[in-house]
């Protein structure tokens, strides 16, 4: 596939938006030439990181996966990488130039001390970048996978439910945090077409 803008007429509104803050579409356009597969596209945003890794394993068998990096990643069957540096591209080009059926967005400053040390850098990657990400599947129908942390919850008993009040006690769990209402916000109209985990510490081999 090498082109992939294609969703909206060059002049209808939200096109137009779009288009303000975006990076050129070559800068975004996946870096793999091949054919379409016709399988189902799923957008994963830091398929780098640990999860993402695992996910776009386990994806790529029965999906088209369009796996975004910021430093450099191989195409594989069914993984087109597509360039994308979270603290400057634009969410919304993403979303328009790649038009997947399905988000699962992993990017973020994942490392707890790196969000104390940099609190704003952390505040933009995982609250702000998400609720772009969200408002632009939001517009355009897209579902969106989210993964939040049970570093919400401070810890001080155990057996937390979804409904417990979070109590985030650090820069990471609070941008976290932030992010799920930011989040919950944008689809309240269309609750069925976000998802958000909760998960706890994973652990493993290189993803
Ligand atoms: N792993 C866990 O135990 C766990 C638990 C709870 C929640 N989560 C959540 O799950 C998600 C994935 O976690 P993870 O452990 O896989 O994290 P990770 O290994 O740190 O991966 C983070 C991903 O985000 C990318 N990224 C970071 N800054 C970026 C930037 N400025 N521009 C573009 N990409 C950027 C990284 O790219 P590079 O690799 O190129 O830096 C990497 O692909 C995160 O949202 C995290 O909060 C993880």
């Amino acid at each position: 596939m090498g082109h992939l803008k294609k969703d909206f007429p060059p002049d209808s509104p939200r096109n137009k938006h779009e288009k303000e803050d975006c990076m050129s579409e070559d800068e975004l356009t996946p870096e793999s030439t091949s054919e379409s597969t016709k399988k189902p596209r799923v957008l994963v945003t830091g398929a780098t990181g640990f999860l993402g890794q695992r996910v776009i394993r386990d994806l790529a068998g029965s999906y088209e996966i369009h796996a975004t990096h910021h430093g450099g990643l191989e195409p594989s069957d069914n993984v087109q990488p597509v360039h994308w540096g979270a603290s400057s591209a634009s969410p919304e080009a993403l979303v328009a130039l790649s038009s997947p059926e399905v988000l699962i967005h992993l990017m973020a400053l994942a490392r707890t001390e790196a969000c104390s040390q940099q609190p704003e850098l952390a505040h933009r990657l995982n609250v702000e970048v998400a609720g772009r990400l969200a408002h632009v599947c939001c517009l355009r129908g897209i579902p969106m996978i989210f993964t939040s942390t049970d570093l919400v919850f401070d810890g001080t008993r155990g057996m937390y439910v979804e409904e417990d009040i979070p109590v985030p006690i650090n820069t990471y769990a609070r941008t976290k945090w932030e992010a799920e209402q930011l989040l919950t916000q944008e689809f309240a109209d269309q609750p069925h077409l976000l998802t958000i985990f909760r998960i706890g510490l994973s652990y493993g081999w290189g993803g």
